[in-house]
């Protein structure tokens, strides 16, 4: 997942993610590189050990945050629409489930209609997987298959499982692909678009260009939750690497960056100071007021998002946006 500033300074973590192998073994080294560089940088991909999946679900709970309420908001509008043509069976696999209740939309239209479905869920966090699991408890004639694993790795399993015959939507939501600089989003959209087959569909959510002021404010909110959930890397740091970073020197910043079009969120080192990561093999120095980059998270206009489908081989079949809170899900079809 990640940023224009992320491609200033070389890729080398995206491609590791992206490329699969163990999701976690590359910590040290990822640690390593990250806060060596001149730029500080931490993989956003670390803000998701089990304590921080659990912020994220608070953030998507907060009321400044409402990207997760729109997109609910459409999906419980439109799912019927969304799915209407499915074939049956149907294999729904969901790239970053999260609660697995914007799923829980998708396949009651189809239950509805006596078409089967068999889901498969793809995240790198065992605990993500575990939650969205629990929530589709509730459809006990739904086999739910999970794959611990970066995005493409767990997609191309998941494929591996389809039904020769009905149909594959990947659903690829709650603006995920905005943690993606645009070169990276569009690499991710056409292997995505490569790994699928004609007829197969590809609904993506994501967030849109608005006002600055609400965009802050939904990445810095009053109550601290997404503070807490940018500085617990920190703590998973001081766990897993046994590192000594004192979580009173480190604050919780925001930026808006116009030219990108994208929130970036840095930790902010408050006073001169070192710290030290045994786990990394390494001691890092930080002057007063240096940033880590920890993520970006790029918003789009409804034109650029089918546009960039259509340079990855889509065909779009539909857009449905919140005018009010400026989000869109738009699904796509493999012609
Ligand atoms: C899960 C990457 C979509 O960028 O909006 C929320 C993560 N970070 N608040 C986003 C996040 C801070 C979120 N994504």
């Amino acid at each position: 997942m990640r940023p224009d500033a992320m491609e200033e300074f070389g890729s080398g973590i995206q491609q590791a993610v992206l490329a699969g192998g163990s999701a976690s073994g590359r910590l040290a080294e990822d640690v390593r590189w990250g806060l060596s560089q001149p730029r500080k940088q931490l993989h956003s991909q670390y803000l998701y050990d089990s304590l921080g999946s659990r912020l994220f679900e608070a953030i998507c709970a907060l009321p400044e945050y409402r990207v997760t309420q729109a997109e609910q908001k459409l999906l419980d509008r439109y799912s019927n629409l969304i799915v209407s043509d499915l074939e049956g069976p149907v294999t729904l696999v969901e790239l970053g489930p999260g609660s697995g209740e914007k799923l829980a939309q998708l396949i009651e239209p189809l239950l509805r209609n006596n078409i089967g479905v068999n889901v498969e869920l793809v995240d790198i966090s065992e605990a993500a997987l575990d939650l969205a699991t629990r929530t589709l408890t509730r459809f006990p004639s739904v086999p739910v298959f999970c794959h611990e694993a970066v995005y493409l790795d767990g997609l191309q399993r998941s494929i591996k499982r389809r039904h020769d015959a009905g149909s594959l939507l990947v659903a690829f939501l709650g603006s995920s692909l905005g943690n993606f600089a645009p070169s990276s989003a569009h690499t991710f959209l056409s292997n995505i678009q490569t790994v699928l087959r004609a007829g197969d569909r590809f609904l993506l959510g994501l967030d849109l260009v608005k006002p600055e002021q609400e965009l802050t404010l939904a990445y810095d909110d009053p109550l601290g939750v997404t503070a807490a959930f940018n500085r617990n890397i920190l703590v998973r740091l001081n766990r897993e690497l046994a590192a000594d970073f004192d979580l009173e020197w480190f604050g919780h910043r925001v930026i808006w960056n116009f030219a990108s079009s994208s929130i970036e969120m840095y930790l902010e080192s408050l006073c001169e100071q070192k710290v030290s990561i045994p786990g990394a093999d390494c001691q890092i120095r930080f002057k007063e007021g240096e940033y880590i980059w920890t993520e970006s998270s790029y918003k789009y206009t409804t034109s650029q998002i089918v546009s960039a489908g259509m340079e990855s081989g889509f065909a779009t079949r539909g857009q449905w946006v919140d005018e009010e809170v400026k989000f869109a899900v738009t699904a796509f079809e493999v012609l």
